[in-house]
């Protein structure tokens, strides 16, 4: 407890994380938002999730296999890593989605909030060197309850991918204007960062000016609150679909 207090306010004092630091607390103290999902919302995620194995089967049974495959030895290293750092990074997602959505669509650039260990940057960053094209660019900040914490942010990324990989850390709210600036269009935005309702929507916000008609908006864990239901109503949007991933859901907005 002493440790993590002492990491946090050595954290704080390096340039520019004091802004990061008030901004967490203030949204752990005032989005009520959070965490709140009703009973109708949870409904209607499940009676419209599909199965991403049979959606991924469907579309090209082949790349599925490869992405299963991916999927398949990568966790193992990942396992492995992780096991030999002195902390606990990341949690379960559907990567073997991500990298099979990025194997089809074949996008120029991808955006992603949330990298902690770096799962989702590897599986984007493996299927777009595979792809032989595409940008990975990701917004992070660092766990500061942990001494050194920038160290650890995407571990998992293998050094040679490294090169089609721009990495922000200083939160979603610094980073995606400048990462908006610097790319044409975005081909998949995947959102796994600050998971309140104002985080979802402020992300949206910034990066809306950079979405095509065919672009990809994918957000993790949508059973957190109302947000992705309300954008869905709110917008009137058809082409989305929602994945049951164990106890949690992943909505995507657009068609592959
Ligand atoms: C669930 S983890 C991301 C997991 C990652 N996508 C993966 O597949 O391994 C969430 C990450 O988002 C970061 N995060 C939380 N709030 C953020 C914010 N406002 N801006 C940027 N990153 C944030 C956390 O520090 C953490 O590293």
């Amino acid at each position: 407890m002493l440790k993590s207090i002492l990491n946090t306010l050595k954290f704080s004092l390096k340039k520019g994380n004091a802004k990061i630091l008030i901004q967490k607390i203030r949204r752990r103290i005032f989005d009520n938002s959070n965490n709140v999902v009703s009973p109708g919302i949870l409904n209607w995620l499940n009676k419209n999730a599909v199965d991403f194995n049979k959606f991924a089967e469907d579309l090209d049974p082949e790349l599925w296999n490869e992405s299963k495959a991916f999927w398949h030895e990568f966790k193992k290293q990942a396992v492995t890593k992780l096991e030999s750092l002195p902390i606990t990074l990341g949690g379960p997602g559907i990567y073997p989605l991500l990298y099979f959505i990025v194997r089809y669509s074949k996008p120029k650039t991808v955006v992603e909030t949330g990298v902690a260990a770096g799962f989702s940057s590897q599986a984007f960053l493996k299927a777009m060197s595979k792809n032989g094209k595409g940008k990975l660019y990701s917004s992070d900040y660092p766990y500061f309850r942990i001494k050194d914490p920038e160290q650890y942010i995407g571990v998992l990324v293998d050094a040679e991918l490294k090169n089609n990989w721009e990495l922000y850390i200083k939160g979603d709210s610094v980073n995606l204007p400048l990462i908006v600036q610097d790319v044409d269009q975005i081909d998949i935005f995947h959102y796994d960062s600050d998971k309140s309702y104002d985080g979802r929507e402020n992300a949206l916000e910034i990066t809306n000016s950079k979405m095509a008609s065919n672009s990809l908006i994918l957000i993790d864990d949508i059973n957190d609150n109302s947000h992705f239901f309300d954008t869905i109503q709110n917008k009137n949007i058809t082409d989305y679909s929602i994945f049951k991933f164990k106890d949690k859901y992943i909505g995507m907005i657009g068609r592959l």
